[in-house]
């Protein structure tokens, strides 16, 4: 009742539909625009690529300075969840959403289950999940008008908080990057600074202790940090981010905001390896070149931080937590082709990141035929 969804179509020049269309970045399989005026709904629905399968990727909710920037927003994103979730090794494409306006005051459960009809009418092609502005008990209410949302309450058939195989798959992530760096996957001895310890760093740094490492944190909350040095003694705490990078590390780990590497952070690096779990780490293009120019190895953030959207997507099959570890175990295996892939070509693993999940991406390569034999 009362759901409109309109694929775009228009072609003004300049405007988000026509970069769509036009920009060798495009490539959008598909986009609807989504309207409930009786709850004030207004979405933007983007399926980057089908080729792997379903479009998988969260909601974002976000007061939007105007509906060209939600749509660009929603391109942007889906995007980069076909790169994702190509190299998380699902059998999944990459879609986003956004719901246009500020959460706190728009939000409501009817607007929540209009949103729901929205995804339904996709029959299928686009499965959501949370981000920014949404969370699992959103998603519960989102299910109940579709069986394509994720990111549910485990007391509804979700996988809960998707921090704990995030964190996993980034220390995964980190052992390859040691591996390749040092020619020993173990942090024993290493020295690594967590920048940000919220719901994924924290998680990192009971990994780290327990293979061994020596852990140096910070958090721009008090409260976060003082949490990490009551139940580990052991960990030190800088005053911020710009002291960690430059204390003596091995390993440094971006788990906060995005941009952490860029003009400032880079030359001040002392660790050799950057491996975290924030997203968009790279603050502009050319970044991923000067760390590789200073012998310092980056585990691409998209990459490693693919335990979560592994956790999410296991949801699909009916929630089992051991099978979905098992597939962020192999995050692993990814990062390491990822850096055998960059020396082979020449490039930094951001760049061969990207060439690899274009390839599988192109080739429509299942999930059980990828990585298999020509890596490891
Ligand atoms: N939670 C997940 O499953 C998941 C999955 C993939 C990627 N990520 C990314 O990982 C990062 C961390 O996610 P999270 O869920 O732990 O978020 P969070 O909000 O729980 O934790 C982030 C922490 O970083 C701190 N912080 C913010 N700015 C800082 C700064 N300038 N210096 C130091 N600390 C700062 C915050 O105080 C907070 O404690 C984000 O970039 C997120 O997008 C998270």
């Amino acid at each position: 009742m009362g759901v409109t969804t309109v694929t775009a179509v228009s072609d003004v020049p300049g405007s988000s539909v026509a970069k769509l269309f036009r920009s060798e970045q495009g490539g959008h399989e598909q986009v609807v625009l989504c309207q409930d005026r009786a709850t004030g709904l207004k979405a933007v629905i983007a399926i980057h690529s089908t080729a792997l399968g379903p479009a998988l990727g969260g909601t974002r909710f976000h007061a939007y300075a105007s509906d060209d920037e939600a749509v660009e927003d929603a391109i942007n994103l889906s995007r980069g969840m076909s790169y994702k979730n190509a190299l998380a090794g699902l059998d999944l494409g990459g879609g986003k959403a956004v719901i246009i306006g500020d959460p706190d005051t728009l939000k409501t459960e009817e607007l929540l289950l209009a949103y729901g009809r929205c995804v339904a009418a996709l029959g299928g092609r686009y499965v959501t999940a949370c981000d920014v502005g949404t969370y699992v008990a959103d998603m519960d209410v989102v299910a109940r008008e579709n069986p394509w949302t994720t990111g549910r309450s485990p007391e509804q058939g979700g996988a809960g908080d998707s921090s704990v195989l995030t964190a996993f798959g980034v220390f995964q992530g980190m052992r390859a990057a040691a591996a390749t760096q040092w020619g020993d996957p173990s942090l024993r001895g290493r020295r690594v600074g967590v920048a940000g310890v919220g719901k994924v760093g924290h998680l990192l740094v009971e990994h780290l202790l327990a293979d061994g490492a020596e852990v140096v944190v910070t958090d721009v909350r008090a409260g976060a940090v003082q949490r990490v040095l009551d139940r580990h003694p052991g960990v030190t705490a800088v005053a911020d981010t710009a002291a960690l990078v430059r204390t003596p590390l091995d390993v440094y780990a971006p788990c906060a905001l995005g941009g952490a590497l860029d003009d400032v952070t880079v030359p001040a690096l002392t660790a050799t390896v950057v491996c975290g779990a924030a997203n968009n780490q790279l603050a502009h293009p050319g970044v991923e070149k000067d760390l590789a120019d200073r012998g310092i190895l980056y585990a691409p953030d998209y990459v490693v931080n693919s335990g979560g959207v592994i956790q999410v997507a296991d949801e699909l099959h009916g929630f089992d937590f051991e099978r979905a570890k098992a597939k962020a175990t192999r995050i692993h295996d990814t990062t390491l082709a990822i850096f055998e892939r960059a020396k082979v070509d020449g490039v930094p693993p951001a760049v061969a990141a990207d060439r690899l999940a274009e390839q599988r991406i192109a080739d429509r390569t299942p999930a059980d035929r990828w990585l298999r034999p020509e890596v490891s």
